[in-house]
């Protein structure tokens, strides 16, 4: 909401406006003349200068942008500033771990400081809303854009939401902020076979239940804009999707920010097949409730067409300014003059990369460690470091950098130069990230040789993962795999270090090697946080936010599937199950191990019966049996075993993090309410039938491990 002075200012101007104006603030530029870059041409100029484009993307560089910023406040008749926008997903100078890695740490607190943190160096560059947090519920390692997101599931997805757009925006308070953008709406992680900007086609239950759950959180907790997906949602376009985004999302949940189209989506109404031209795509997105228009051209060519046909109406293009400038407002952006952008002390900067530091060694998984073989110890020895990833520092920085920088980055190997100056250490890369054969195999082997042990840095280059990046096979590529096996064969003991966007699918790594790390891209700190893993300076406590597949074949694999009629019985041939792969994971969602280890010793419940509105405390203890320090998450879960339609095999609702000293034992607290044991019916509405509940609280979604009491729903 503007306050009153801006509602007359917004008032007075929606009168003054010509249709032109107003389509202006309806329309998004990109800088450097459509391809991005520090400068608007001079022809975009123009058009800022005649109050043709009212904001614009990826546009970096201060100056640049100043002095666009001056010509819109200066020159233009209205003398409104333009809304400037990035995508600004995981830091802006301080590259934090890529959103799957971070939401590896389940920790809503750093999840908030790191948007915090990114937004007050954007905001420095004078940068006011970022394409973020991205919350597509992401269930398939092909799709390159789960790097993006925060896992597999949608109350860990909400609860990311939250953090997150509590952190950019911190109420929009003062200048340091940026308005978030909750992208992209909706269910464009269940794109078909993975394949990016493919059709997606699910049903109204899990539309409501999976996908649209961590958005409407991002409402409630205030987000200033939402972005709809590339994808068609049952032939439906989402940028032209009036059920979802107007009569749900606007009407149903209240959400009167503003709408921004993802890139050129509008006039790719015309190849989706449900637009003959611009003015009926403008008509059919303002009808979506669509603001303004990513560098489509279909607002400034379409609409004027769309009115004159009679397609739309003034109001509705109205109702959509209006939503520009009260986020303008919002913003301190109608004030005459551009918003202004705090400056970040340097003490502060300082404050970030020891923040970097903090979110990637939380968000790294340790994800097998036969005989203990990590962390690294004894008396110095010979590691041969070899991999494509081991000094690669730009690739640490994963997808959606922004103004991150490779050079303020650590990488694996001088990370362990700086920490075991005792250790003789040869780096050898042994390939390239890419390609059919290992192209440094030889000096590779001879390093490997003359090694005791060998760390083996594998994994993708930044630009696979991320946007436009599905892989069929989201493995390793066949040069490092002939590496990997080339040195499997030696014997000699191997930890892998995995940088990816993904979970990659690759069996044969996990049964030879004998640790193996997930690290993501976990940003500027990579190798420092490696490092402290690999030593055991830092005790890891990250756990997966996505089940890791054994095979590309069993994609998707997630915990919150459905029991069928048949669940699979290895004893019995006709029930649903492979007849040559396993059906579960190779590791469970919640996987992740420690130095230490943790025992669950017991669970209590506040109450057993519950009644609609009742709240509910879980109390779960846990011991530190092990003889180091460590960190651990617990999980609560719940399972539904009988309703009026078949509920998930596990649901989660909560996570919750203890510290424990060796030996020590604590209490993890969980509270929850009656209604989060329902369930939404097929229009979105939530429902809680009554019935017995059962409550599961541990380690993993690995059901055997689990602790399990009943509960009884009076509904
Ligand atoms: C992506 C969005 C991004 C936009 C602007 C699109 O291609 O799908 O996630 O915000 O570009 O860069």
């Amino acid at each position: 909401m503007a306050d009153d002075i801006s509602e007359r200012h917004i008032d007075a101007l929606l009168e003054d406006m010509t249709l032109a104006e107003k389509i202006g603030q309806l329309t998004m530029a990109r800088g450097g003349g459509g391809t991005g870059g520090p400068e608007l041409m001079d022809a975009q100029l123009d058009d800022v200068r005649a109050g043709r484009i009212g904001s614009i993307l990826d546009m970096w560089g201060v100056d640049g942008v100043r002095r666009a910023q001056a010509v819109a406040v200066n020159e233009s008749r209205l003398g409104i500033p333009l809304l400037v926008t990035l995508d600004v997903l995981h830091g802006y100078e301080t590259i934090f771990p890529i959103p799957l890695a971070e939401a590896a740490a389940f920790d809503p607190e750093l999840w908030e400081r790191t948007a915090q943190a990114a937004a007050e160096e954007a905001a420095a560059s004078d940068v006011a809303l970022t394409f973020a947090p991205m919350l597509d519920v992401a269930r398939d390692p092909r799709w390159g854009r789960i790097a993006e997101s925060p896992g597999e599931d949608p109350w860990l997805g909400a609860r990311f939401a939250e953090a997150k757009v509590r952190g950019f925006q911190r109420g929009l308070a003062d200048a340091s902020t940026l308005a978030a953008t909750a992208k992209h709406l909706g269910a464009y992680g269940a794109v078909m076979a993975g394949r990016e900007y493919n059709s997606v086609d699910i049903s109204a239950r899990s539309l409501h239940e999976v996908h649209l759950p961590p958005f409407a959180a991002a409402v409630r907790a205030g987000v200033a804009a939402i972005m709809p997906s590339f994808n068609d949602l049952a032939g439906v376009p989402m940028t032209a999707n009036a059920f979802v985004l107007r009569d749900l999302v606007r009407e149903r949940w209240g959400f009167g920010g503003v709408m921004i189209s993802d890139f050129g989506a509008m006039a790719e109404l015309l190849v989706h097949g449900v637009a003959a031209d611009l003015a009926e795509a403008a008509a059919l997105c303002l009808k979506a409730g669509v603001d303004i228009d990513m560098v489509s051209d279909t607002y400034p060519k379409g609409l004027p067409v769309a009115l004159e046909r009679g397609l739309v109406s003034q109001t509705l293009v109205d109702e959509a300014v209006r939503r520009v400038l009260t986020l303008k407002a919002r913003l301190g952006l109608l004030k005459g003059k551009s918003r202004g952008s705090p400056q970040v002390s340097s003490e502060r900067r300082l404050e970030h990369r020891a923040l970097a530091l903090d979110a990637a060694r939380r968000s790294l998984v340790l994800l097998r460690n036969e005989g203990d073989v990590l962390p690294l110890s004894g008396e110095a020895r010979r590691l041969a470091v070899i991999g494509p990833l081991a000094a690669a520092r730009q690739e640490m920085l994963g997808p959606w950098y922004a103004a991150g920088k490779a050079e303020e980055t650590s990488d694996v190997f001088s990370a362990l130069q700086h920490a075991l100056p005792e250790w003789t250490l040869v780096h050898e890369p042994g390939s390239a990230i890419s390609g059919a054969e290992p192209d440094g195999l030889d000096a590779a082997m001879e390093a490997a040789r003359q090694a005791d042990m060998v760390l083996l840095c594998l994994g993708e280059g930044s630009g696979m993962s991320g946007e436009a990046a599905s892989r069929a096979r989201p493995g390793l590529p066949d040069c490092q795999r002939k590496l990997a096996e080339a040195v499997f064969a030696l014997k000699k003991p191997t930890v892998a270090v995995l940088c990816a966007g993904r979970p990659l699918t690759v069996p044969w790594l996990f049964e030879k090697a004998n640790a193996v790390l997930a690290a993501w891209f976990p940003g500027n700190a990579a190798g420092a946080a490696i490092v402290e893993v690999l030593t055991g300076a830092w005790n890891p406590s990250g756990k997966l936010p996505v089940s890791w597949p054994v095979d590309v074949g069993q994609i998707p694999v997630f915990f919150g599937r459905r029991p069928t009629g048949r669940p699979a019985d290895p004893k019995d041939a006709c029930t649903s199950k492979y007849i040559d792969m396993q059906v579960a994971p190779l590791f469970p969602f919640g996987h992740g191990l420690s130095y230490t280890r943790f025992a669950y010793r017991g669970m209590r419940l506040s109450s057993e019966n519950l009644n609609a509105g009742d709240s509910l405390t879980v109390e779960v203890d846990v011991a530190n049996e092990g003889k180091r320090d460590g960190e651990e998450t617990a999980f609560l879960f719940f399972r539904d075993p009988l309703a009026s339609v078949a509920r998930p095999l596990l649901e989660l609702r909560g996570a919750a993090r203890i510290a424990l000293a060796a030996g020590q034992q604590g209490t993890l607290r969980f509270h929850v309410k009656s209604e989060d044991f329902g369930f939404p019916d097929e229009q979105g509405n939530p429902c809680l039938e009554a019935g017995e509940i059962e409550i599961l609280a541990g380690p993993s979604a690995e059901r055997g491990a689990l602790l399990s009491a009943r509960i009884h729903i009076e509904a």
